[in-house]
């Protein structure tokens, strides 16, 4: 596999206090990866950094191969191929669940996208290839407003799928779902891969160990550990600073 996304010594200051130390992250091509962590621990910070919403202090990031530390989020979002999943909701809520992902087709003309984009017809069709991939094509009339707090999370990822991104960041996709939901999440996450990267920040265990290759925990700012998930769960320090807080335990590899 080819690493698509590295951070060298990322790091950042704020008003004096270090959110990010000296974060050398690696991630390859197809590879689904989960950021864990205590609250605090620089998660969201992370995602900001290489989506360009904060500039780091010092450090580089390298996508595709390109330095992109410094660039505008605009430009990380269309022209790198990076799309990110906030934690709020980012919806039209008086349009249907079709409209929204009509919306979120790209319009720039770039080799990736005039694929998806080169007539209004071929747009619809891969809305209605990605109203399936997120369950929701029963409820393509619906309004925003009117789905699920699940469904509305469906729909936000179905809104990045439309962009075809390279990348997908998604910080705490299950917060708020009941366990069918979650699950449901992990299934529609692993069928990304294949076609996309994805980049997940979650606190809902379960859902880490239905999903997670290769787990990264952050705390305090720094990697404290990075491996195999049935690694991290047995590793001593991650159940000290996180997993036994989160009432899991760590678990046996019986
Ligand atoms: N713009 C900012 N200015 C000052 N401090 C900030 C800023 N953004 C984040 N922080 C601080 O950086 C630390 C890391 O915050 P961050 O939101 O990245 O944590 P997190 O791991 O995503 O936590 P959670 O699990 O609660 O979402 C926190 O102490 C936070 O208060
Ligand atoms: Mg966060």
């Amino acid at each position: 596999m080819n690493e698509i996304l590295r951070t060298e010594n990322l790091s950042v200051c704020f008003n004096g206090f270090w959110a990010l130390r000296n974060v050398n992250l690696s991630v390859q091509e197809g590879e689904l990866r989960v950021v864990i962590g205590p609250n605090g621990a620089g998660k969201t910070t992370l995602m900001d950094l290489i989506t360009g919403r904060t500039k780091p202090t010092t450090g580089r990031i390298v996508f595709g191969g390109c330095d992109i530390t410094g660039k505008k989020p605009y430009e990380i979002a269309s022209l790198c191929g990076i799309g990110r999943k906030f934690q709020g909701p980012n919806l039209f809520e008086n349009m249907t669940s079709a409209d929204n992902l009509l919306l979120a087709a790209p319009r720039l003309n770039t080799v990736a996208r005039t694929f998806f984009r080169s007539t209004p017809r071929a747009a619809q069709e891969r809305a209605g290839k990605v109203l399936r991939e997120i369950g929701l094509w029963e409820k393509r009339d619906k309004m925003a407003c009117e789905l699920s707090h699940g469904e509305r999370q469906w729909l936000e990822i179905g809104m990045l799928m439309m962009q075809a991104p390279r990348l997908i960041i998604l910080d705490e996709p299950t917060a708020g779902m009941t366990a069918e939901e979650t699950r449901l999440t992990g299934e529609m996450i692993q069928k990304l891969l294949g076609s996309h990267t994805v980049l997940v920040v979650e606190h809902d265990m379960e859902f880490v160990r239905q999903v997670a290759q290769t787990v990264t925990v952050l705390h305090m700012g720094r990697i404290l550990a990075e491996g195999p998930l049935e690694q991290i769960e047995n590793d001593p320090r991650v159940a000290q600073v996180y997993l036994k807080s989160q009432g899991k335990g760590v678990r046996t590899s019986a």
